[in-house]
């Protein structure tokens, strides 16, 4: 059984005081909620804050990125150890902001990964093809290109830690959710890919989520697609009350 995840990434928002307030909100509208795992990514440095906030509770912590060294002369990075420090369980790599706007490739990608997964972290490992690439009819290129480098190298048995979170870019931000359809066919894509680099049984059991102005309307919709495990979440998981309806989309 794929037990879902529904992961909130706070991207470039909230401060001590405002993150402290989200996810206080939160705990209590959250802390009943059974058979779904509740993820935040807050901005690297209110981690700490925020992990003592949830401590005890059932929301896990992440860090937005990380770098693939444990330590070092490397200025403005963040390794795994380090956000293993400050509490986190989590971290996403590889999401399009950071191929978009800082340069990061599929070999970046695949260094960061593997240096979580060596430190213990769960990765939630973000694909996503553009708006020209799915227009040039190229999204299954570019997804197929996507998973095969950023998991070159790495062990079956690693897979248990990763997350695949699948992020069409056109959707991220734009109100334009893919449709139920367009995602499943995506997801299913995916999970065919890591069939035929791994296996059938690996594959199964891959956790696939999809990430792209979900809101609290259309998460049931996508959560009733098979190979849909979960959401990863922007702008609807800055508000406590957005947030936790998709936390309990099921309820
Ligand atoms: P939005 O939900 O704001 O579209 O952002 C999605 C995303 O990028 C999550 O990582």
């Amino acid at each position: 059984m794929r037990v879902p995840i529904i992961a909130g990434n706070w991207k470039l928002y909230k401060t001590t005081a405002e993150a402290l307030d989200l996810v206080n909100g939160l705990i209590p509208l959250v802390k009943n909620t059974a058979g779904v795992e509740i993820v935040v990514a807050p901005v690297f440095t209110v981690l700490g804050d925020v992990g003592r906030a949830i401590s005890g509770t059932n929301i896990r912590l992440a860090g937005q990125d990380c770098f693939w060294e444990e330590e070092g002369a490397f200025t403005g990075e963040v390794s795994p150890r380090m956000l293993l420090d400050a509490g986190c369980n989590h971290v996403i790599i590889g999401h399009s902001e950071r191929r978009q706007y800082f340069g990061e490739t599929d070999e970046t990608v695949n260094r960061k990964i593997k240096a979580a997964l060596k430190d213990g972290l769960t990765v939630l490992f973000c694909i996503g093809e553009t708006l020209a690439e799915r227009e040039a009819e190229r999204t299954f290129d570019v997804l197929k290109r996507q998973v095969a480098n950023g998991l070159t190298g790495i062990a079956t048995g690693q897979l248990n830690n990763i997350v695949i979170a699948y992020e069409p870019v056109w959707a991220i931000g734009t109100g334009k959710t893919a449709s139920d359809t367009q995602a499943q066919e995506a997801h299913a894509f995916i999970r065919n890919q890591v069939a035929g680099f791994y296996d059938s049984e690996t594959a199964a059991a891959i956790r696939i989520l999809y990430g792209g102005s979900v809101k609290p309307d259309n998460i049931k919709g996508l959560m009733a697609q098979p190979d849909i495990d979960g959401a990863l979440v922007g702008g609807a998981s800055l508000k406590a009350d957005s947030f936790a309806a998709i936390v309990n989309y099921g309820a």
